[in-house]
């Protein structure tokens, strides 16, 4: 009898039940067998880790690992893995206008934007078939050392975000080994910052006025007091146009209106802290109450020139640090005028907007420095969100880098164990970072570790 193969047609397919006809498979291949045959062939093909069974509890019994939910404050705060998970545990316990005061940035906010994205137009290049068992994140800075390439920058108004303020933040830098920086308009004096710290290395940043009796008391009480480094800011001629908080009408202290006490209701606990410890005090002034801006304008000093930095050099015996610095000819210019060090930073995009961005202008520094032989150190900030913005930062040049809101987040999602916690994941994500180009200590970091996008 002759036997045509069919196509696979399954109009033509014989069905599985013309019981042991030779015919085709399913796939019309010729089988010599029957198809039911075939389907059990098949099946025997199973590899026996694919069939299905009845599990056993000896094989349930190591995955069930059913805890009790936590919803502890610690528990969120470990279970928080990046800077922006901080951020969003911040948002929903701070009220709105300290939040937004904390988060916003001037203007249109564009500096604040590009300097984010700076970070991340970057490709690293690693080098494989390295040890990198064993990573040291350990530098010196100023002349002494720090254990990580990261200290705290100088933020005003800090108890206001979230009541421990300065003290968390001092505190958290002393446990972390790292530097602390006092802002002069933080909300805890001096004195009491290096009582709450006494073996952090706590740094004093000042805004300079004309009026040297001024200046001169806070720069003798911060020697008094320990400081070892004074970081003068330089971006402020005026305040920053902070639209955030011109639209949520922000005051300091924040006035109770209808609006925040309708906001007290979603964030009872941020209130109830606020109101049951000590009013807002000021490192440098006396108790305050007006408008962000009427405070800032009274602060800020637009007649200032390269003498007073001269004056302050000559005054101020510890290490000086200029804050600010947004061209290269002025980070040259304050070397010059003797400052051991510089900080290239827009404010964190809160002063002008379209700023130089400080990631972009640090090959250019770094080259500056070079050529003069200035061992002034180069330190970096504005937009540091994770490690790895930080080990980019110290593989195009930079000595050292300063975080702002990252350890705001963190306060303002736990106080000193938030801020404990936005160290911490900074540490693992620059130790991760740099098992992964291949390096294992900071000196070993170079420019062609990092590649900026378009260029
Ligand atoms: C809420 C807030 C308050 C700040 N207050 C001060 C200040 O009092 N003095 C100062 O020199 N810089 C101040 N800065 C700027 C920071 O020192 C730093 O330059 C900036 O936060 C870095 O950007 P980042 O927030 O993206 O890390 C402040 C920044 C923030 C976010």
């Amino acid at each position: 009898m002759t036997h045509t193969i069919q196509p696979n047609n399954p109009e033509t397919t014989p069905a599985p039940d013309s019981t042991d006809a030779p015919g085709t498979t399913p796939a019309g291949a010729p089988t010599g067998g029957s198809v039911a045959g075939a389907v059990n062939r098949a099946a025997a093909a199973v590899p026996a880790a694919l069939k299905r069974r009845v599990p056993k509890y000896s094989d349930l019994a190591p995955l069930m690992q059913f805890k009790k939910p936590e919803f502890s404050r610690a528990a969120k705060l470990q279970r928080a893995s990046t800077i922006w998970e901080l951020r969003d545990m911040a948002k929903r316990r701070t009220p709105q206008a300290p939040f937004d005061y904390t988060d916003g940035a001037a203007e249109a906010e564009i500096t604040l934007r590009r300097a984010r994205e700076a970070f991340l137009d970057i490709e690293f290049r690693p080098g494989i078939l390295r040890n990198v068992s064993s990573i040291d994140l350990s530098t010196e800075i100023l002349g002494k050392p720090s254990r990580l390439p990261v200290g705290i920058a100088p933020t005003g108004f800090t108890r206001m975000m979230q009541s421990e303020g300065e003290y968390a933040g001092s505190q958290a830098a002393e446990a972390a080994g790292i530097p602390y920086t006092l802002s002069t308009m933080g909300t805890a004096s001096i004195e009491d910052v290096a009582e709450a710290a006494p073996s952090g290395r706590n740094w004093f940043q000042l805004y300079l006025w004309t009026d040297r009796d001024r200046s001169l008391e806070m720069i003798e009480r911060a020697a008094k007091a320990g400081n070892d480094t004074l970081m003068v800011t330089v971006d402020t001629a005026v305040a920053g146009a902070r639209l955030r908080d011109v639209r949520n009408g922000m005051t300091i202290p924040p006035a109770l209106t209808l609006k925040t006490v309708l906001d007290a209701s979603y964030r009872p606990a941020w209130w109830f802290n606020f109101l049951t410890h000590e009013p807002l005090t000021f490192a440098s002034l006396s108790r305050y109450t007006g408008t962000v801006a009427d405070l800032i304008n009274s602060m800020f000093d637009p007649t200032l020139t390269f003498e007073d930095l001269d004056w302050l050099r000559e005054t101020w015996k510890g290490k000086l640090v200029v804050k600010g610095i947004q061209t290269v000819d002025d980070a040259r210019k304050v070397v010059d005028h003797g400052a051991d060090g510089v900080v290239l930073s827009n404010h964190g995009g809160r002063q002008l907007d379209r700023a130089p961005i400080p990631f972009h202008l640090l090959p250019g520094v770094k080259e500056a420095f070079t050529k003069d032989n200035s061992d002034a150190a180069i330190m970096l900030d504005t937009g540091i969100m994770s490690g790895a913005d930080i080990i980019a930062a110290l593989a195009l040049g930079a000595d050292f880098t300063l975080i702002g809101r990252a350890y705001l987040y963190g306060l303002m999602a736990g106080g000193r164990a938030g801020v404990d916690r936005a160290i911490q994941i900074l540490e693992k994500d620059m130790t991760r970072t740099m098992a992964l180009l291949g390096v294992s200590k900071l000196s070993e970091l170079t420019p062609d570790h990092v590649r900026i996008l378009g260029k």
